[in-house]
């Protein structure tokens, strides 16, 4: 009996979309307001898909309560309350769109998950944009 368990949660962090090589107007002209040099932030809400087996034993897919703690320490603790561009290994180089937050956010809780379990992630940055990964 395949299902899937959904965990959701929220991080604060700023932001600014660009590329180091482009001038400011063409940053903005490709990336809107979302490229403001001086940064803003996103009330990120993350929803962490789990699909599989229902285990006979435990009428689980998986303990909710691991991957609470998963996220946390993958998502939450790195990632709330900062600049993501400053802040972060992962974004230093790579540019922070709601696209590449939530691979990055994939990548990092599919190192911590069993290997029979599949994986998706919904990172809203607005109430009425967000991005799904994988596809
Ligand atoms: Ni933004």
């Amino acid at each position: 009996m395949r299902t899937t368990i959904v965990r959701r949660a929220q991080f604060n962090a700023a932001h600014r979309v660009f590329r180091k090589d482009w001038s400011d107007e063409k940053n903005r002209e490709v990336f809107g307001p979302c490229s403001n040099p001086l940064y803003h932030g996103h009330n990120y809400i993350l929803e962490v898909r789990v699909t599989g087996l229902v285990q006979p034993e435990t009428g689980y897919v998986m303990d909710l309560r691991h991957l609470k703690q998963i996220i946390e320490e993958q998502v939450i603790r790195p990632f709330d309350h900062r600049n993501l561009n400053l802040d972060t290994e992962e974004f230093r180089e790579l540019n922070p769109t709601a696209e590449n937050i939530a691979r990055i956010i994939y990548e990092k809780i599919r190192s911590k998950l069993p290997e029979d379990l599949e994986l998706c992630i919904r990172l809203s940055e607005t109430e009425n944009n967000f991005v799904e990964y994988p596809a």
